[in-house]
């Protein structure tokens, strides 16, 4: 793969102005899965924008970048005491707790070290976001958060009320992504309040609510996504409202997008390399990434369009399929699109690439992950330089 190129968008402040003037008490927290590293943790940051973290790694990063850690969420079905620990030590605001287990190994290390921690709990409310079904996390059947339909949620809110070294201090869930409807975030919101205020009168504290994140982008022209303000429109009046006739107050409402800060910002350049014709069956052809640098296509049928970057005015022509260089016959990053007559040496770039595409590459077959790029305004500067062979043999041992 040639190099993925991110521009810093525009749409860290435009999540920002869209919920904050909608509701003054609220928080973007960038979802860092989708793709950070210091560059773009200071970026966040620079932004006023918390982080949702999942793992020691991206902690180290927001560490790394100077993130005050008071704006970190720390997410995950099965963080390690290692990974709690380290996050107790860094002093992170919140840990959203996500299993039974969490909450006694977490109580146990905030114990030890004489502190208390403040977390929040992840529920699962038995909603369907309509996502494809691996990236579908609210429903019944989710590894992720305390389920309220079996019980496990009122268990765990008690629980964690009665920690002796953890404060309760707000609920969490997270439908899925990306959601490209406002009904589910609408649903999410009242099936939840809803159901916390039989825990009041218990003494919860509702002082952060977060609906998660999962705001859909544009990957293909078919499927527009809502405008942000959509989104914004609808989580805010159901939280405004049913707090208020709930009498949770004005809670500091999270929200965490991820793909729609970086998605639209990356694009992925490709060198066109051989062509295969099957006439009459499909025309193959074959850039230098794929599968290791944007995996999505492979594990969850995503769909790009893609452009021929090196002959932008070229007519359309014919219809190619984009693949991969991986060795599996499953890599192919777009399916029959109409191309311009595409030869050797041509710079193809698929847009909408910023998100979970640089997070989740990998070095199978040994390619070396691509190099980073970030633009604006006409400056651009390697945020991530291409992985070189002494690189991917780092960690071995001879
Ligand atoms: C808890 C949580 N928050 C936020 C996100 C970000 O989702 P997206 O990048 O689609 O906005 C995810 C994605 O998996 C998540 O699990």
């Amino acid at each position: 793969m040639c190099s993925t190129r991110i521009p810093c968008g525009g749409c860290a402040a435009e999540f920002r102005t869209e919920f904050g003037t909608r509701y003054p008490n609220s928080r973007v927290a960038y979802a860092s899965k989708a793709f950070v590293n210091p560059a773009i943790a200071r970026i966040v940051a620079e932004e006023g924008l918390g982080l949702d973290v999942v793992s020691g790694g991206e902690l180290a990063v927001a560490r790394a970048a100077d993130v005050p850690p008071d704006t970190i969420y720390f997410h995950g079905n099965n963080k390690t005491p290692e990974e709690l620990e380290f996050a107790l030590d860094y002093g992170i605001g919140q840990i959203v707790v996500d299993s039974f287990h969490e909450l006694e190994v977490l109580d146990a290390i905030a114990g030890e070290r004489g502190v208390r921690q403040d977390i929040m709990l992840r529920l699962s409310p038995g909603i369907d976001a309509h996502t494809h079904e691996k990236t579908t996390t609210g429903i019944l059947d989710s590894k992720f958060g305390f389920s309220i339909e079996t019980g496990d949620a009122a268990k765990a809110i008690r629980q964690a009320m009665s920690a002796a070294n953890l404060d309760l201090v707000g609920i969490h869930f997270h439908l899925g992504s990306p959601i490209f409807e406002l009904e589910p975030y609408e649903l999410g919101v009242e099936v939840v309040l809803n159901y916390l205020t039989q825990f009041k009168e218990e003494g919860l504290r509702l002082e952060i609510f977060s609906p998660g994140g999962g705001f859909a982008i544009g990957y293909v022209r078919s499927e527009p996504p809502p405008q942000i303000a959509e989104y914004a429109e609808s989580i805010t009046k159901y939280t405004s409202r049913l707090c208020e006739e709930l009498g949770f107050g004005t809670p500091l409402l999270v929200v965490e997008p991820g793909r729609s800060i970086v998605g639209r910002a990356g694009v992925a350049l490709y060198t066109v390399g051989g062509i295969k014709d099957i006439p009459t069956v499909r025309k193959y052809v074959s850039l230098d990434g794929g599968m290791g640098d944007n995996i999505r296509p492979a594990i969850y049928g995503s769909e790009y369009e893609a452009v021929l970057a090196s002959r932008m005015s070229a007519p359309p022509a014919e219809v190619v399929t984009l693949a991969g260089k991986y060795c599996e016959s499953g890599d192919v990053l777009v399916k029959d699109i109409t191309m311009p007559v595409v030869e050797p040496g041509d710079i193809i770039a698929i847009p909408s690439s910023g998100a979970y595409a640089p997070s989740m590459a990998s070095n199978y077959n040994l390619n070396g992950r691509p190099a980073i790029v970030m633009a604006k305004d006409g400056d651009a500067r390697l945020i991530r330089r291409r992985e070189t062979y002494a690189d991917m043999m780092m960690a071995d041992v001879f």
